[in-house]
């Protein structure tokens, strides 16, 4: 559109040097501060227009339709230069960031869990697969708990059979996973088939087979008419599947407050075969687990009626699975934090 007038003139000065400025702009911010310079309320258009009521009439549409014709065409080459910039960061970027997927990857360091850990959880699998259900209790516990309930009266002389380390008069650190027995028993009903794993403490001389700290899985199954057959059969299943049916192992009559009759189960050493070494006492067997029948005041205890009801229990220790099966002479290697030796668990 062709106008003649100072007016029209200076318009489309404006215009020549914004589409200038425009083309030359390198970032957003130049093009965001060109829009205000020229479109702006106080842009350099604005200031224009303002001059067109001194204008004769008649040239006032004209003039007012180029101002408007230069507005959407600044608007638009104002938008097309957005985008290309925009394009063009963008391209510059991929370039910058491109990715080299031929080069090698990094290996980062990845951890294993605990053989102690690792041999916890294979005896768990082993008793969820035979349909035991896995419950924990408390490590902190009741003395009522840990003994009173289990048939080991205040006082009793056969407290002494575990190197307890009491908290307060009445609470300690649990000996053993037999509590979680008796508190089973008190909040359930039969027929029960449980496993509780978890950690256990004892004041004791620490040496290749004893721990101040250690694992130990409990056992507990109650229902009408179980028998010691039911308990030698599931401990053999136990040690079939977690050393091979080849191993040896043998039940050995023993004693429980809290279980009657008891057994305990030995394995034959793998350190020296049965020639009897330091890992194995000298004995040429390795206890593994204390065992027996539920005695008759546990179950009444709970409130269950013993001529109703029997179990057996067990209590096992899965340090001694663990070095067994590796045929490790110390147990105290566990707990040394020496990554040569755990990671051959890998
Ligand atoms: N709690 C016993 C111990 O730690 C082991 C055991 C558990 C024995 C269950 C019999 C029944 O020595």
């Amino acid at each position: 559109m062709t106008v003649e007038s100072p007016l029209a003139d200076r318009i489309e000065a404006t215009r020549t040097q914004a589409l200038d400025a425009i083309a030359q702009a390198s970032t957003l911010d130049d093009l965001e501060a060109l829009r205000i310079r020229f479109l702006g309320r106080k842009g350099e258009l604005t200031t224009a227009l303002s001059a067109m009521g001194k204008l004769p009439a008649e040239e006032r549409p004209r003039i007012g339709a180029l101002a408007n014709e230069v507005k959407r065409d600044l608007e638009r080459r104002l938008e097309e230069r957005e985008q290309a910039l925009g394009e063009e960061a963008l391209r510059r970027r991929l370039e910058t960031e491109r990715v080299d997927v031929t080069l090698p990857g990094t290996d980062w360091p990845r951890g294993i869990r605990h053989p102690l850990i690792q041999a916890l959880r294979e005896v768990v699998d082993i008793f969820r697969r035979m349909g035991y259900e896995v419950i924990e209790g408390p490590e902190v516990e009741w003395d009522e708990y840990n003994f009173t309930k289990l048939n080991i009266p205040p006082h009793h002389p056969a407290r002494d059979m575990w190197e307890s380390l009491y908290l307060s008069e009445d609470m300690l650190l649990r000996t053993h996973t037999s509590p979680a027995q008796a508190r089973i028993m008190e909040s359930r009903q039969p027929p029960l088939r449980v496993i509780v794993p978890g950690r256990c403490y004892r004041n004791e001389a620490e040496d290749a087979t004893h721990g101040i700290q250690f694992l130990q899985i409990e056992g507990l199954v109650v229902d009408r008419g179980i028998t010691l057959a039911d308990l030698k059969g599931t401990l053999h299943a136990l040690c079939a599947a977690y050393f091979g049916p080849q191993r040896k192992i043998r039940f050995r009559p023993s004693y429980f407050p809290f279980t009657e009759p008891s057994a305990e189960v030995d394995v034959a050493c793998a350190v020296c075969g049965g020639a009897r070494c330091r890992s194995c006492g000298f004995k040429g067997w390795l206890e593994l687990l204390g065992s027996g029948m539920v005695h008759p005041n546990v179950l009444r205890f709970a409130g269950y009626d013993p001529e109703v009801y029997s179990g057996f229990a067990f209590g096992m220790g899965p340090d001694r699975l663990a070095i067994q099966r590796y045929a490790i002479d110390d147990l105290r290697v566990f707990r040394e934090n020496d990554l040569r030796f755990l990671e051959q668990f890998r």
